[in-house]
């Protein structure tokens, strides 16, 4: 061999102990990075969908075990539970601000401007205390079901007929989120059940997913329904109240429902209130629930508090991205 062949093959040896060990002093870094963390992940860490900066977790450690699990139990043990208002629907669009199933029956022009007017005063009053933070849930639960019995009131004088709910919806602007299309159509090809559990109208949201295609069988909807007299006028709202702090109670008031699913022991939750986080309290025989909470207003005062009860918190996302990434991982 002569000096030059020589020396390139020393470089070339060198430069290959160079990179070994710099190979394993980062491997080590990252390690030791993970450890300071408390980071031990590999599934989330390889999916790019929670790579993005609205994503916020915790304890990443403890979404790695939720989600294994999950995978582990498949399809056959699945079940969603999600809230519709801001969760399933988009809190604003080309920076504004989205209505609710409530706004789109206020917005519509069937309510007089008056009464427009008054229900605008009683949103800003009560939607303002709905996110106090240092006021727990049951403090804030009567506000809520004045805001509710004043609200509907006024919606009762307006007279709605039944028979202009699909009209109102289809001229409303409310969207659902990016990427719902895949999310109710891969949750019904797999026969995993979807509990909509809405403080919302249910009349409201189901014309909502009806006109874009995705209300399928697998879809249960819990909410306040709208009761017509016989002519077909909005006289008043059926059953219990359903308001945004009181959703602790409702698998305990559809036992039927969640006794049907008693092997679906893995549960998917989606919300956006604090109210939310109760949603799958009294399902009997949970193995794992993964809470996933959009957080879109507020952001700076609530994303501690967020943080430490959702595993999950999607700030300002307006899509179901991560949720269909979970789903893609686990069908
Ligand atoms: P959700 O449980 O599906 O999120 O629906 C409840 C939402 O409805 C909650 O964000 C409060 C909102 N709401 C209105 O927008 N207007 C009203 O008049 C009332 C009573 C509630
Ligand atoms: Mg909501």
């Amino acid at each position: 061999m002569d000096r030059l062949a020589a020396a390139r093959v020393g470089a070339a040896a060198s430069a290959g102990v160079c990179a070994l060990v710099a190979g394993a002093v980062l491997a080590q870094c990252v390690l030791a990075a993970r450890r300071r963390t408390g980071r031990k992940t590999k599934i989330i860490d390889m999916m790019p969908e929670f790579q993005r900066s609205s994503v916020h977790i915790k304890n990443p450690t403890r979404v790695e075990e939720i989600l294994c699990g999950l995978i582990k139990g498949g399809a056959a043990k699945l079940q969603i539970i999600t809230d519709f208002d801001m969760t399933l629907s988009r809190f604003s669009h080309e920076e504004r601000r989205c209505p609710t199933c409530h706004n789109v029956i206020d917005n519509c022009k069937l309510v007089s401007d008056e009464c427009r007017k008054k229900l605008l005063q009683l949103k800003e009053k009560y939607y303002a205390m709905k996110l106090i933070p240092h006021l727990s849930i049951e403090q804030k639960s009567p506000y809520m079901v004045e805001w509710y019995t004043k609200s509907h009131g006024l919606l009762v004088e307006q007279a709605i007929p039944k028979d202009k709910l699909r009209e109102i919806v289809a001229e409303s602007d409310i969207m659902l989120k990016e990427g719902y299309e895949t999310f109710f159509d891969k949750l019904h090809e797999h026969s995993i059940p979807l509990f909509i559990f809405s403080a919302g109208i249910g009349d409201v949201l189901e014309e909502v997913i009806r006109q874009a295609g995705v209300y399928h069988s697998n879809v249960k909807v819990v909410s306040n329904f709208m009761d017509f007299d016989e002519t077909g006028v909005l006289k008043g709202f059926k059953g219990e109240l359903i308001h945004v702090f009181n959703k602790h109670d409702g698998a305990l008031k559809n036992t039927e429902y969640f006794t049907q699913l008693k092997d679906n022991s893995n549960i998917i939750l989606l919300g956006d209130s604090q109210g939310d986080l109760r949603m799958a309290d009294g399902v009997a025989n949970v193995e794992h629930v993964l809470k996933i909470g959009y957080l879109n207003d507020r952001v700076d005062e609530l994303l501690d508090k967020y943080m430490d009860s959702y595993d999950i918190v999607l700030v300002k996302d307006e899509s179901l991205e991560v949720a269909n990434s979970i789903l893609q991982k686990i069908l």
